[in-house]
């Protein structure tokens, strides 16, 4: 299969939709990354998703709706402070969990009795989105565990030859996952922390709480308990650059091509060694974390990455992902 990549032209969502009403998965850009998505009503359209992948089978996906569409058969209700969040956050990076009528395929959730829900905001897919007119199951278009992608390029790196189309809407704005709120109880809870921050969400909805796995515990989303966003080459994690440097001396010292990947701050500390820089902010830090892990595993032997200081706000999400590329504060 050839695997093309289209940029807004005509007759691309036509196209789209065509594969799309084939039971084909057709990628798109979305303002957190890119998706794989499928018609969310087809069982043999959302377990190609899973193959392709090669996703976990008790990992469920997100639907993804235009912000016009009719959610209402989809999920069993909705508490007061869902309606108030929706009016303030979406179309946007956030994902709200409610209890599910079980319309669409079975495989999307995985046997939870939840349906996830988002409507993001990029052009791109609310154009694609209004054009298929049906609730697309669409995880982030990567191989399992690899680095979410930000470009149609990444896309295509993990899947040519595998799917029909990208829908190209350029680099990805907010570089890291949709915020996934869990919405069936009496206060929201954050599965995921993402762009839609604790804060943001507090502020509308009075309340807000982060789900925090306990030991032994199934996890509420099950995506969390997976190794995820691992670059392909070895890592190491430090607290600080003299730490970095050392490791990177020794790495080069045995003939290595190693990397630093810091936030802005601690650049000067590097004294001119290889480095890739994240960012001065939580929103720097997120839009450009993955495209630099995609873009380090390519030449690196070791890539080295520094904790960053800075705290609060996006940088919850931002250090989650950080924290997993770099393997520690998983469980598999
Ligand atoms: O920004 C995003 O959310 C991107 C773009 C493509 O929309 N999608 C994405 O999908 O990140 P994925 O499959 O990589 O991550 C979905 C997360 C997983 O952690 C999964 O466990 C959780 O959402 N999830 C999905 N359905 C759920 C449900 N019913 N209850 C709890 N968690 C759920
Ligand atoms: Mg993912």
């Amino acid at each position: 299969m050839e695997t093309q990549i289209i940029g807004r032209s005509r007759g691309w969502l036509s196209r789209a939709k065509e594969y799309i009403e084939a039971g084909e998965v057709v990628a798109f850009h979305t303002e957190t990354v890119y998706g794989l998505g499928a018609n969310a009503f087809s069982d043999e359209a959302v377990l190609k998703i899973f193959a392709l992948k090669g996703r976990p089978a008790d990992n469920p996906l997100i639907v993804h709706v235009h912000r016009d569409y009719d959610i209402s058969p989809l999920i069993d209700g909705e508490p007061p402070y869902a309606a108030v969040l929706r009016r303030a956050f979406l179309p946007g990076p956030l994902t709200m969990v409610y209890p599910s009528t079980g319309k669409v395929s079975k495989y999307v959730s995985c046997g939870l009795n939840t349906l996830a829900i988002r409507v993001p905001s990029s052009p791109t897919a609310q154009e694609f989105l209004r054009e298929v007119n049906l609730p697309i199951a669409a995880p982030s278009a990567n191989l399992s565990k690899h680095v979410s992608p930000v470009t149609a390029r990444h896309v295509f790196d993990d899947f040519n030859g595998k799917i029909p189309l990208i829908l190209d809407g350029g680099a990805c704005a907010g570089g890291i996952e949709s915020t996934v709120l869990d919405c069936t109880g009496e206060v929201p809870q954050i599965l995921r922390e993402g762009l839609v921050t604790r804060e943001m969400v507090a502020s509308v909805a009075g309340d807000c709480g982060v789900y925090l796995r306990r030991e032994g515990e199934k996890p509420k989303s099950p995506g969390m308990a997976y190794r995820h966003y691992s670059p392909r080459c070895a890592t190491a994690y430090c607290r600080s650059a003299d730490e970095a440097n050392a490791l990177y001396d020794g790495e080069k010292g045995r003939g290595g091509a190693p990397c630093i990947l810091c936030g802005s701050g601690e650049m000067p500390a590097l004294g001119g060694r290889e480095s890739l820089d994240l960012g001065g902010t939580g929103e720097e830090m997120a839009r450009r974390l993955y495209a630099l892990l995609r873009k380090a595993e390519k030449t690196a032997t070791l890539l080295i990455g520094i904790e960053p200081k800075e705290r609060g706000g996006v940088m919850a999400g931002v250090m989650n992902r950080l924290l997993r590329a770099f393997g520690e504060n998983h469980e598999t």
